[in-house]
């Protein structure tokens, strides 16, 4: 090789690592990227598909929702912004994955999103007529019908090798804790709240147990949050503080949810996951708020009347300007800005991740 051969082969070199370390950085130091992200959940994680859900009024395809998401597009995100799964995405380096509702029959290679606004893990959480969600279950099944989809374009060994190599995102509990602390809940009549959250954990463990057998392997699993301190159970206390029943029971309910994933892990042997503790996480945005950038930790920055929660979202209704300094959206979800720590908390903390952050996660084979 000659001399200006020679250097000229150095720098390219030079120019490929480079690259590569831009990459790296860019991906945020992933050396196992995710094939796909398959999210079941909540309106904390919906990106759409509620949107499809004809006479459910749960829906957030309106101003002011949006009104920091590019185009001031109200997406059907209960959200000014983005919300947990873009930035989600963006961490591991995919786009966001899809609404299932908006084209059942899309090819959804990098994943797909079945989370429904108001749905539970239990089927009775909002199956009324308008105010009707997707439940886990019908999730599962939805991401059943994926499956046998990918089967046809993949051989079976390219299926199991995409969907062991694919994160699976769980972000559910809320609104069956709602309904069971509700005004006019059915339930509390009959069942104590803590057969109530036994039925909880065996529902999800049945969920759980289905996904792995449709060969899910990598999960994030997010735990319920401080729900009585967001607005709408604040002002059903005399002065405005957490409401106390709803936050215990939520407690308890993720112990035992972190005691199944343990069980869970033990006996199949074959998954890894990440916990993220949204109570305590959402605990200390709300006791420090200033560490955060936040001035107004109590109050919905969209919404009518007492703490803007007294009357939803709404094209009429008021919403703040310094929506970064709000840790609530509106009477019941995260600011993007929430989110956007919530998530930085779960991929590099070590406070709130159980056993290992999302970036171990990912990098664990
Ligand atoms: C990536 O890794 C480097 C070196 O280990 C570390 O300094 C940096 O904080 C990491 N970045 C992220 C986003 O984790
Ligand atoms: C929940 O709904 C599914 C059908 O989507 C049904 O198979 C299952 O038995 C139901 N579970 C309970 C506890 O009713
Ligand atoms: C789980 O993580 C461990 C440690 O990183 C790794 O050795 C193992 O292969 C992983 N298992 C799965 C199923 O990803």
């Amino acid at each position: 090789m000659g001399s200006s051969q020679k250097s000229f082969f150095v720098f390219l070199l030079h120019v490929l690592v480079l690259h590569f370390v831009v990459l790296l950085t860019r991906a945020e130091n992933i050396t196992h990227a995710p094939e796909a992200i398959y999210v079941l959940g909540d309106s904390l994680v919906d990106v759409g598909n509620n949107n499809h859900i004809k006479l459910s009024i749960i829906k957030a395809d309106f101003p002011h929702n949006g009104v920091d998401y590019p185009d001031k597009k109200a997406t059907g995100r209960f959200s000014n912004g983005k919300n947990a799964v873009d930035f989600l995405a963006e961490k591991v380096g995919l786009p966001t994955s899809p609404p299932y509702l908006q084209n059942v029959n899309q090819n959804f290679l990098k994943g797909v999103n079945f989370a429904s606004g108001g749905a539970g893990i239990l089927n009775t959480t909002n199956d009324g007529t308008i105010h009707r969600a997707i439940s886990l279950t019908r999730q599962v099944e939805m991401f059943g019908s994926v499956v046998q989809k990918l089967e046809k374009q993949l051989n079976t060994n390219g299926v199991h090798k995409h969907i062991s190599n694919s994160l699976f995102v769980i972000v559910i509990g809320s609104n069956d804790m709602f309904g069971y602390f509700g005004s006019n809940s059915e339930f509390a009549k009959t069942t104590s709240p803590q057969q109530y959250v036994d039925m909880m954990i065996s529902t999800f463990q049945f969920q759980f147990k289905a996904l792995h057998m449709l060969g899910a392997r990598k999960f994030l699993i997010v735990g319920v949050g401080v729900i009585g301190c967001c607005p709408s159970q604040r002002i059903r206390t005399k002065t405005g503080e957490c409401k106390e029943d709803i936050n215990l029971w939520t407690t308890k309910y993720n112990q035992q949810l972190k005691v199944l994933l343990e069980q869970l892990k033990s006996t199949l042997g074959d998954i890894n996951y990440t916990y993220f503790d949204t109570y305590g996480a959402l605990s200390k945005l709300i006791t420090n708020p200033s560490t955060y950038g936040f001035t107004a930790p109590e109050e919905a920055c969209c919404g009518l009347g007492k703490l803007r929660a007294e009357f939803a979202c709404l094209p009429i209704s008021h919403y703040c300007a310094n929506r970064n300094e709000h840790i609530f959206w509106d009477l019941y979800h995260p600011t993007e800005a929430t989110d956007r720590i919530l998530v930085d908390f779960i991929y590099n903390g070590q406070q709130f991740v159980t056993p290992i952050n999302l970036q171990q996660l990912i990098n664990s084979t």
